[in-house]
């Protein structure tokens, strides 16, 4: 498997190392070879190249079965307007790798409800899954910019009756292999666009009579989600209102630092943890990397079509919170905390051990 790395800026590079310490230890016991390159995104890119996604960057794509991110965003380049920020090479990136469906799961471990924001009856069983379009609405629909005059600005909510087809399709196929049930999230009491979401997304579902489907606004959603999170299964939604209600589903599992994502759908595939590159906390080796865990383990699933090798990454990180390693988010007030590398370690240790040989699983 070819994979393109990207550290970005802040934890990225941090989390990031984690990640490939345990594919690395996981994927060969599995009779999947990983070769890795690395290239600049983000504000270390501009440190670098001048600008957020260099050419050698989109060279580095050439072949690759996916790419690995850790983050981008750097404060240094806060006053930069959108179109030369850190960020704007990660959504370059999006549209050049054409993955428009973004698996974003969120469930409690048992290890960490007490971690919740919320009261353990009310989180304990939470699994769900949010879809999110990745590639349209707010975040690329056109016209988009600023008066002449600097006295107003403007974005264009777009989405085509296509693009909300074949992201319904990933949510009701996911929901196959789940609990079976989809929950679409739009605004239809007041946008057009989210009326053909909805209308789009009712006719994809009669394709799917075993699996139901509901419709909630997002601001309800935004509720439910914090009052009756086990209600859910898939939560299906566009660009932006996806964005925010992963953050509120990562913190319910007690860290924004937890959560992990795939990007499928198009011509190659994108892990990355959903977290940013918190700049508060780089440098000092205290960044959870279980999202970047994670995604690596989505990595082997969804690219390299190995079960067995992603839930050995999954177990691995579940029995690691089992016997009480914490790094500092998720370590409450008394708990003793590990660093990100041996929070890396201790997961890559107990994934290594627990890998059947090949000629042993033969
Ligand atoms: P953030 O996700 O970086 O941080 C939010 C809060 O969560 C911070 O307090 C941070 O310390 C904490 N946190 C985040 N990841 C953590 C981890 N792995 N372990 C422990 N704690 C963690 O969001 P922000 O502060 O709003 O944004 C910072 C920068 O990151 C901005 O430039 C933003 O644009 C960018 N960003 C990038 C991505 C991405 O690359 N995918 C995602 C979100 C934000
Ligand atoms: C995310 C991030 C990005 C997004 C930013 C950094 C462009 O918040 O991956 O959730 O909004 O998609
Ligand atoms: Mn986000």
């Amino acid at each position: 498997m070819k994979l393109t790395v990207l550290p970005g800026d802040g934890v990225g590079p941090e989390v990031t190392n984690e990640a490939l310490r345990v594919l690395h230890a996981v994927a060969p016991a599995h009779g999947i070879e990983i070769e890795t390159t690395e290239a600049l995104i983000g504000g270390a890119a501009i440190r670098a190249a001048g600008t957020p996604l260099p050419e050698e960057t989109l060279r580095a794509f050439e072949g690759a079965d996916a790419v690995l991110l850790g983050a981008v965003g750097d404060p240094a380049f806060d006053d930069l307007l959108p179109d030369a920020r850190p960020e704007i090479g990660l959504l370059k990136m999006r549209q050049r790798l054409g993955g428009f469906a973004n698996l974003r799961p969120a469930a409690a471990f048992d290890a960490l409800i007490d971690s919740s924001p919320l009261r353990r009856e009310i989180f304990e069983g939470t699994d769900l899954l949010i879809v999110r379009e990745l590639l349209g609405g707010l975040y690329f629909g056109e016209p988009r910019g600023f008066e002449s005059d600097g006295r107003a600005a403007f974005n264009t909510m777009r989405y085509s009756v296509d693009e909300v087809e074949r992201v319904a399709r990933v949510a009701f196929e996911s929901a196959r292999g789940r609990k079976g049930k989809v929950t679409s999230v739009d605004k239809a009491n007041v946008l057009e666009t989210s009326r053909l979401w909805r209308e789009t997304v009712t006719r994809i579902g009669k394709d799917y009579p075993d699996v139901q489907l509901d419709h909630l606004f997002v601001d309800a959603c935004a509720m439910h989600l914090v009052t009756n999170p086990t209600r859910f299964d898939v939560i299906l939604t566009e660009n932006l209102f996806g964005d925010i209600l992963s953050d509120e589903a990562a913190v319910l599992t007690g860290s924004l630092g937890m959560l992990a994502s795939a990007t499928i759908g198009g011509e190659i595939d994108l892990y990355e943890p959903v977290h940013g590159s918190a700049p508060d906390i780089a440098g000092q080796g205290i960044a959870n990397p279980i999202g970047a865990i994670a995604s690596a383990a989505m990595l082997l699933r969804h690219t390299a079509k190995n079960e067995a090798a992603a839930s050995q990454i999954e177990t691995a990180i579940e029995a690691a919170l089992q016997q009480g390693y914490r790094t500092r988010d998720i370590a409450g007030t008394d708990g003793t905390a590990v660093s990100t590398s041996e929070m890396g370690s201790i997961i890559a240790n107990l994934a290594g051990e627990a890998v059947p040989t090949i000629s042993a699983a033969a």
